[in-house]
């Protein structure tokens, strides 16, 4: 007899089987893209049977600030979300890497489109995930038609669920046109990121990226490169506005995010990047080991950023 595994989620406060975490048709947040959301990635340790979720308190903060911006009222706090998704890891007990998508949301049915006085729902699902763009050899972009959101319009700095058409008109429009992703301009004509990732540009030694005031959302893997570049691989890095022109002769160039880690562009609009040998620069690939080693767990210096999870025997509650 095949014993089939129950996969959990999070919803109006309990755990329950994915099948039945499901919300009505009238629901506002469903409606008009009224929520905010993060994506967090759980590295599995075979060695010690252990997930490391990296940098989740960073994300649940960010997600808990950037809950202001739509008025909506939370009914767990930061630790109650990292306790809830560290029992939802348990008993999903996938045993390989995850993706972990927490959410804010406007649960009321509600027909006006407003954002006060509605209610607020939390809900997060995981799932086993592995690469979200090929890393291994550099990746095709182009510089997208869209541009943006800007910050008067609907901020980029909130990671906000209907914000995320801006993402996929940008990203699709490259798929179709034979690119791997795009690099979008801001409603001003300067750099601002990918599609669901922020830009980094190496040039002269210097590591270069645009400002938290560029139309970005402020990843949490950004801060960390900046971090592990200045700090332990002595970088100069430098936030600053970009030009598109700059893309075109820089040496090196690569995206991070949660779900993109850190993936290497090769070409730009045609143009290859840097020595045209299509290699990972030496910057880049120095920083990507330096990050792998960190969120896999072997990097005794960086242990404050991992949340471990550990397996638990006999967890995956049969149906
Ligand atoms: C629009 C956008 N920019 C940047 C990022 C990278 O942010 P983080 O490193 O916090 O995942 C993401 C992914 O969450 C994103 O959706």
């Amino acid at each position: 007899m095949t014993m089939q595994t129950t996969e959990w989620a999070y919803l109006r406060g309990e755990f329950v089987p994915l099948p039945e975490a499901t919300i009505s048709i009238k629901t506002h947040g469903f409606l008009y893209g009224t929520s905010v959301f993060e994506g967090i990635r759980g590295y599995w340790s075979d060695d010690k049977e252990t997930t490391y979720l990296f940098r989740a308190r960073e994300h649940f903060e960010r997600m808990l600030r950037n809950a202001k911006l739509l008025m909506l009222d939370s009914p767990l706090d930061l630790e109650g979300m990292v306790a809830t998704t560290t029992e939802l890891i348990q008993r999903n007990n996938y045993r390989k890497d995850a993706y972990i998508q927490p959410r804010l949301y406007k649960s009321g049915q509600f027909i006006p489109p407003y954002i006060d006085g509605v209610e607020t729902d939390y809900c997060c699902y995981t799932q086993a995930f592995g690469k979200y763009l090929d890393a291994s050899k550099g990746i095709k972009v182009c510089v997208s038609s869209w541009r943006r959101l800007s910050d008067n319009s609907l901020t980029p700095r909130g990671k906000i669920g209907g914000a995320y058409v801006n993402s996929c008109l940008s990203s699709s429009e490259a798929h179709l046109n034979g690119f791997d992703d795009a690099i979008v301009l801001g409603e001003d004509g300067y750099i601002a990121e990918g599609s669901a990732m922020n830009l980094f540009m190496v040039k002269h030694n210097t590591l270069i990226t645009p400002t938290t005031t560029d139309g970005i959302l402020e990843g949490i893997t950004r801060g960390t490169f900046i971090e592990l570049a200045q700090q332990e691989l002595g970088i100069e890095v430098c936030a600053r506005r970009i030009q598109r022109s700059e893309l075109y002769d820089c040496d090196e160039l690569f995206f991070t995010g949660t779900a993109a880690q850190m993936v290497p562009i090769a070409s730009v609009d045609h143009r290859t990047v840097g020595s045209g040998t299509g290699d990972v620069g030496p910057i880049s690939q120095k920083l990507k080991d330096l990050y792998e080693r960190i969120v896999k767990g072997n990097h005794p210096a960086y242990e404050h950023w991992l949340t471990p999870v550990p397996a638990l025997a006999g967890a995956g509650t049969s149906s």
